[in-house]
């Protein structure tokens, strides 16, 4: 397998990191449909993206009671106590090896609606009435919708490579939501490239997919190490209580946890267009 230097700025700044993979550059063609896109028709269609208030009331509360009880849990299984006044940013002074946290990762990347004691349904609503299109808790080509929590340590290698959802079938249809929850701000938040969605994929050199590896992990989608006109990228940075709302053809990831002693955590959802 090769490796290729994937060089990039966030906000201005230079980052490298290698990636490993087979590359190529794409065809020549556009795979953002605005007929089918869950944004279409929206002030930041040509944007990709925008930060939305998505929560009400107690809710951010809420959200931050379920992911403590869920890392609660997670512990408790591996011998991991936590607490009762566990803040999620200090996460990384409780799972302290790599081999815990691998264990963690393998659990929150698979969570479910049950796990949280919010109204998901409430916000697909909130998220359809704002975009204007119908959209739905519910992926048709999966059997149950998943519910991400990323985890990223300080000074660490905690990222997924730059990607676009889009490339995988099961989320060419959905509108992505990034929720911040705890240790996110202009230095860790989720970075994207404003308008790539529009790229066209012989500008794009990417790896296919389950082909991309950082650090040693290999990735589900295609990892994207160059374009013809630079990885460019700005953290839009949601407030706690928004959350970032973007197609899945926009190029995100690599988000670098640049805070010395603070662990970020997100959500990730996808809602599909119905
Ligand atoms: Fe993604």
């Amino acid at each position: 397998m090769e490796a290729e230097r994937c060089q990039l700025t966030i906000d201005g700044q230079p980052h490298a990191f290698a990636l490993e993979g087979e590359f190529f550059w794409g065809k020549d063609e556009q795979l953002f449909s605005e007929a089918s896109s869950p944004i279409a028709g929206t002030g930041w269609q040509n944007q990709g993206y925008t930060c939305f208030p998505l929560m009400q009331g107690d809710e951010y509360a809420r959200l931050l009671g379920s992911i403590r009880r869920i890392l609660s849990r997670i512990g408790a299984g591996l011998g991991v106590v936590l607490p009762d006044d566990f803040r999620p940013e200090e996460y990384h002074r409780y799972f302290l090896t790599e081999e815990l946290h691998q264990q963690v990762i393998q659990q929150t990347r698979f969570l479910t609606f049950r796990d949280f004691d919010l109204d998901f349904r409430e916000w697909c609503s909130r998220v359809a009435t704002f975009v204007g299109h119908p959209l739905q808790l519910e992926n048709p080509l999966l059997p149950e919708e998943i519910v991400i929590l990323r985890i990223s340590r300080p000074n660490s290698l905690d990222i997924n490579p730059l990607h676009r959802d889009g490339y995988l079938d099961i989320w060419a249809g959905v509108l992505n939501l990034w929720i911040p929850i705890a240790g996110c701000d202009a230095h860790s938040s989720l970075p994207v490239i404003p308008g790539s969605h529009l790229w066209r994929e012989n500008t794009i050199r990417r790896t296919a997919a389950k082909g991309a590896r950082i650090n040693g992990l290999t990735y589900h989608v295609p990892g994207i190490v160059g374009a013809a006109s630079g990885l460019h990228l700005i953290r839009p940075d949601p407030a706690y209580g928004e959350a970032l709302l973007f197609t899945p053809f926009l190029i995100h990831g690599a988000a670098i946890n640049e805070n010395p002693d603070t662990t970020r955590l997100s959500l990730e959802l996808r809602f599909c267009r119905s």
